[in-house]
């Protein structure tokens, strides 16, 4: 997969970027992200990225051109044979998107190239969000002074989701929101940590058993913390009707 990020603070991106499992899915050569800054595609003196809005206003308005010619020359560099790719997701991403969540993240990892775009100030050209941007992606109902942060959160999230991404150690198929669910109790060593064991069932060996004890704390859990998770998660008829008992009691 390759993700090319349109920024103004290139430099924000050097840390998160160069550790864990992330440095490992570069190193495997699973992702290549490449970050652009939005002023090199500038062609005047002051390397002008932004102006002041028009119909007036406080703050300013990220111009449409920088942005256009840096998506433009990388579909170009990248596609030299075709003059567009409708496929591409070209995102923005703006507390105006649709909420990101788990599902969206397994339909980008399906995608062989993403481009994001950072918004900034107070805006962006509304002429950015109409004629080239093809979706609009929010990471919470709150504002972060720049696109960046939800960028790399978007990143992290879809590059973690390649094949191999993972090593055999570790696994996204129980992660929290990955079942619909929100994740089982773990423990590890020792089996009493103070005066706290670890639930006798994990010791027992018996498969079956810790596989039915994991489904059910996972349904509790999501029952107590985030309940609304619950209408939608693929349950079966008796854990169905253990919800709904524990809710009607
Ligand atoms: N830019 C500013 N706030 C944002 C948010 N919540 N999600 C995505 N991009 C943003």
């Amino acid at each position: 997969m390759r993700i090319d990020i349109l920024t103004l603070f290139p430099g924000m991106f050097q840390g998160p970027f160069n550790e864990s499992i992330f440095q490992r899915a570069v190193d495997k050569e699973l992702v290549m992200v490449n970050i652009h800054n939005i002023r090199d595609y500038t062609h005047d003196k002051h390397h002008t990225v932004d102006d002041y809005a028009y119909g007036g206003g406080i703050g300013m308005v990220i111009k449409a051109e920088p942005v256009f010619e840096a998506v433009e020359s990388i579909i170009s560099e990248v596609y030299p044979d075709s003059d567009g790719r409708d496929d591409l997701p070209v995102i923005l991403l703006t507390p105006q998107g649709r909420l990101f969540r788990q599902k969206i993240a397994e339909e980008l990892s399906g995608h062989s190239h993403l481009i994001l775009i950072c918004g900034h100030y107070e805006g962006i050209d509304e002429r950015i969000r109409e004629h080239l941007v093809t979706d609009e992606v929010s990471i919470g109902d709150y504002v972060l002074s720049g696109g960046e942060l939800a960028a790399m959160v978007l990143t992290d999230t879809v590059v973690r989701l390649l094949p191999g991404a993972l090593g055999s150690k570790d696994s996204a198929r129980d992660d929290s929101h990955s079942t619909g669910l929100l994740e089982y109790p773990q423990y590890t060593r020792p089996e009493i940590y103070r005066d706290w064991p670890v639930p006798q069932v994990l010791l027992s060996g018996n498969h079956g058993q810790i596989a039915r004890w994991r489904r059910q704390q996972a349904i509790l859990r999501t029952l107590e913390r985030r309940p609304d998770l619950l209408d939608k998660a693929d349950l079966g008829a008796e854990e169905r009707a253990l919800v709904e008992k524990i809710q009607g009691s």
